[in-house]
């Protein structure tokens, strides 16, 4: 499969460093062509600049509509031969046109056990509803929201005296151990879809 890497982020970009913490460490075997944020003050682009990779931001104004932005956001993976498009607290929807492009080639990280706690604040969500687990998830995306085949998750045992701030570090933690290591199960391109099930070992996926 192709390795190049195509990272999503919004803000703090702490899963896009795990990421190129990995790919340093020799524990990920991939290379980032592009980090794009759609906002200019997102911390991560400084984070992906350390590393030496190109950073790109797309602010959503000056186009027409959701689906001109993401023309021009798959444009921009593609200029750089990206194969994997991996969302690391992207916040924005991504319509059909962006999924299409890349079918079965974009992840997204999520602070909950899937299909638990959609949305925003996954992780407060699951606090204020009071689980017992929660986690995270690692997802292939499809057209529905959080709802793609589950490619790996971890599970955070919820404590009695945590408010939803430590809850989410500690999610977090886990975060950064998953994202590389579900890039990689993909990466290997020895897994398939049937149904809703991400299946490992049970075949090559077509086209890698
Ligand atoms: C992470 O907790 C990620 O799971 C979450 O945003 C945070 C980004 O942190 N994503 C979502 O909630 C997506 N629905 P980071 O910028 O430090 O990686």
């Amino acid at each position: 499969m192709n390795r190049t890497l195509g990272v999503l982020i919004s803000g703090r970009g702490s899963n896009l460093q795990a990421i190129i913490d990995a790919i340093v460490q020799g524990a990920l075997d991939a290379c980032i062509g592009v980090v794009i944020s759609n906002r200019p003050e997102a911390t991560g682009l400084e984070r992906a600049r350390r590393a030496g990779i190109e950073t790109l931001c797309l602010g959503h104004r000056g186009y027409a509509s959701r689906e001109d932005y993401d023309r021009a956001l798959v444009g921009a993976l593609r200029a750089r031969g990206v194969g994997l498009v991996c969302l690391a607290g992207f916040m924005r929807l991504l319509s059909p046109v962006f999924v299409e492009a890349f079918p079965n080639a974009i992840l997204n990280i999520h602070p909950s056990l899937l299909p638990a706690f959609p949305g925003l604040e996954a992780q407060h969500q699951a606090w204020a509803h009071g689980v017992k687990i929660s986690g995270a998830t690692v997802h292939l995306v499809d057209r529905d929201l959080d709802a793609g085949p589950i490619v790996a998750q971890r599970a955070v045992p919820v404590m009695d005296d945590d408010t939803a701030d430590t809850l989410s570090a500690r999610i977090l933690e886990q975060e950064h151990l998953l994202y590389p290591e579900a890039i990689r199960l993909v990466l290997s391109g020895d897994w398939s879809i049937e149904g809703r099930r991400f299946r490992l070992g049970a075949g090559s996926v077509a086209g890698t």
